[in-house]
């Protein structure tokens, strides 16, 4: 199966994409870790990330691998960057880079070639609109800003890094803006993608909800063939 999780930052997917995929012994696939890994190369080359085909032209030329073991370690040019792409620059400029034609074509052709066999949840923007319109099941997560912004904060600690609960809520609001109204690939639920709001939820909730919506379907797909 190909399982897309798309929703917006802070609203879960990422934490249920990686549990439902070690629950199924399925590949877990982190577009927004391949959008942050050529931020981390615009920053490391000093090029103006406002500057579109210095961007693209860069992305060209990168090799972005999500490898997997406990969790998934980013790869960029055979570098581990897994523990250099969650700051607030990186988050900043992965938002703008993903704006960009050229670099949403390299990466959806690679995040295809990826998923193409099956046996992945894939999460990100655009999975269930763009990368596999035909996944066989579509998740779009939300969750109210304030419930976002606590776990963003929470996450930040963990890592040592200080911000407030005000720029948090700006940061997220000024991103789900961008993510959005983008004009390539916004962020958008699919037509026939199952809305999955967390604002209540614990992970626990919304793993156990995301599996039995793909086992129902499982159950179909299997009761349609026989
Ligand atoms: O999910 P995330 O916060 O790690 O994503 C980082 C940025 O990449 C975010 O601003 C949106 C963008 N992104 C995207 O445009 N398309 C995707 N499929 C995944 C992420």
């Amino acid at each position: 199966m190909i399982i897309a999780i798309d929703g917006t930052a802070g609203s879960g997917k990422s934490t249920t994409a990686k549990l439902v995929a070690r629950r199924l012994h399925y590949l877990h696939i982190d577009t927004g870790a391949m959008y942050r890994a050529v931020a981390l190369a615009v920053l490391q080359s000093n090029i103006d990330p406002e500057d579109r085909s210095a961007v693209e032209e860069l992305t060209r030329n990168l090799k972005i691998r999500l490898r997997q073991s406990n969790g998934i370690e980013v790869l960029l040019n055979d570098a581990n960057i897994t523990d250099l792409i969650r700051n607030s620059e990186v988050t900043a400029i992965a938002s703008k880079v993903s704006s960009y034609g050229g670099v949403r074509d390299k990466l959806a052709d690679e995040q295809r070639e990826m998923g193409k066999n099956g046996g992945v949840v894939l999460e990100g923007r655009d999975i269930g609109t763009v990368i596999f319109p035909d996944a066989d099941v579509k998740l779009f997560f939300t969750a109210d800003i304030e419930e976002r912004a606590r776990r963003r904060l929470h996450e930040m600690a963990d890592r040592g890094e200080e911000v407030d609960y005000d720029t948090m809520i700006a940061d997220l609001a000024f991103r789900d803006h961008a993510d959005s109204t983008r004009k390539i690939s916004p962020l958008k639920k699919a037509d026939d993608a199952i809305t999955i709001d967390t604002t209540d939820l614990s992970i626990d909730e919304q793993v156990e909800l995301a599996l039995s919506i793909v086992s129902d379907k499982k159950k179909l797909q299997q009761s349609v063939k026989e």
